[in-house]
């Protein structure tokens, strides 16, 4: 089958999805249900009508669009990504998912094929941890990963309820309803960015995702006296970022010692407060990401940093909370969808290789409820979360041409 890929099409609409953003170009910020993001959503909802998709819109805010296929009661295909943009990163992150997706299906439509079972391509609610500190909200529902009552109360660092939050932004109905029936997909195959080098430096074109490594994340939180940091000697002293700080570098060494170069360990959120040069802070929160593409592995290294925790804060003498935010197994891909991504890169003559995603992805929780794959792409010189973040739109264009490929093989 010969199939013609419009990527400049694609690429201009990756272009104009960049520009609802709440930081300048060339940074991206999307966070959700912000007036951003939900202009954003706006715009996407235009383009999948346009396709001739059917659109649905869940209580959590997944945006669902329909491809109906030959054979509309068979369990449907399911496609897509996120478009939610961490604070000052780039425009392909789950983006090319997306687009990458709706341009797909283009491309199959435009071939004049008509697959026997319906594709829905899916842009899932939140999938980054930037507002409810909690990734792939979206996706959890959908799985039932996460129930709808612990989801409700979620709450942002202004303290508004995720509830409260996604109603206010027109997002009605019961979170109950959002999870899928079993049965509901046959398959979800996400199109995304490596994030990594690994396919840049091998020169290949597509990595066809076998495994999702298990991410996990913890809030320490630690507090004290505070006061005047000429005034109080240093004998006197229960400064909560010194047991903040040593944490932060026992989370490296832990990451470090952990045996494999698979483990990576990452303080990304280091809050002091008052925050102010001439108080000695009185409360530290870090927020702290380990992954692993071993779940064992990355639980041993997990106790070790809620032991040394727990350990700092007791030698200084100062109250600390360690609280888990969330611990995800692996999971793995099925290995005809796999294989039915080996085949579309042999049909459509590009390299590839086997490889981990070592990002989490809405993949992770899609997995709990049917098959999953995901076909990676090369980003320049492996960069993500950074406005830097960039993929030619000829590996744009291969990674669409695949996903097209393997969903109308799965399809038929
Ligand atoms: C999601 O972007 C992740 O942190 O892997
Ligand atoms: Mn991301
Ligand atoms: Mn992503
Ligand atoms: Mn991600």
């Amino acid at each position: 089958m010969e199939l013609k890929v419009d990527v400049n099409r694609c690429s201009a609409e990756l272009d104009r999805l960049a520009q609802f953003s709440d930081v300048p170009a060339p940074a991206v910020q999307r966070v959700v249900f912000t007036p951003t993001d939900l202009a954003a959503r706006g715009y996407l909802i235009e383009l999948f009508e346009a396709a001739g998709l059917r659109v649905r819109v869940d209580p959590i805010g997944n945006i669902l669009a329909r491809w109906e296929g030959a054979d509309p009661s068979l369990p449907a295909l399911a496609t897509g990504s996120h478009t939610d943009a961490i604070p000052y990163s780039g425009k392909y992150d789950g983006t090319v998912g997306v687009l990458g997706g709706l341009e797909a299906i283009r491309t199959l439509q435009q071939a004049g094929v008509k697959p026997r079972r319906s594709i829905e391509l899916i842009m899932f609610t939140s999938e980054e941890p930037t507002r409810f500190a909690y990734g792939c909200l979206g996706s959890r529902l959908l799985s039932g990963q996460l129930a709808p009552d612990a989801a409700a109360t979620l709450t942002d660092a202004d303290g508004q309820r995720l509830d409260a939050v996604r109603q206010n932004a027109g997002f009605k109905g019961l979170l109950a309803d959002v999870k899928l029936q079993p049965g509901h997909y046959a398959a979800f195959v996400e199109l995304h960015i490596e994030q990594g080098p690994l396919l840049e430096r091998a020169g290949l074109a597509i990595g066809a995702v076998t495994a999702i490594a298990a991410p996990a994340a913890l809030r320490v939180r630690y507090t004290g006296p505070g006061g005047h940091a000429g005034g109080v000697m240093m004998a006197d002293r229960r400064d909560p970022l010194i047991a903040g700080s040593r944490l932060a570098l026992e989370v490296d060494a832990a990451a470090r010692d952990s045996g494999s170069p698979d483990t990576v360990g990452t303080v990304g959120v280091l809050d002091v407060h008052p925050r102010a040069v001439n108080s000695i802070p009185r409360d530290v929160q870090l927020e702290i990401d380990v992954r692993d593409i071993d779940g064992p592995r990355r639980d041993r290294v997990l106790e070790r940093i809620k032991r040394q925790a727990q350990t700092f804060g007791d030698e200084l003498g100062v109250p600390t909370t360690i609280e888990m935010i969330n611990a995800d197994p692996p999971a793995t891909s099925d290995p005809t969808i796999v294989a039915a991504i080996e085949k579309s890169c042999a049909d459509a003559k590009l390299t590839h290789q086997r490889m981990v995603s070592r990002a989490y992805h809405d993949s992770l929780f899609m997995s709990l409820v049917c098959p999953i794959a995901m076909i990676f792409i090369p980003c320049r010189d492996g960069m993500s979360h950074r406005p830097e973040e960039y993929s030619s739109p000829e590996a744009i264009r291969a990674g669409i041409e695949v996903l097209a490929r393997t969903l109308y093989q799965l399809a038929e």
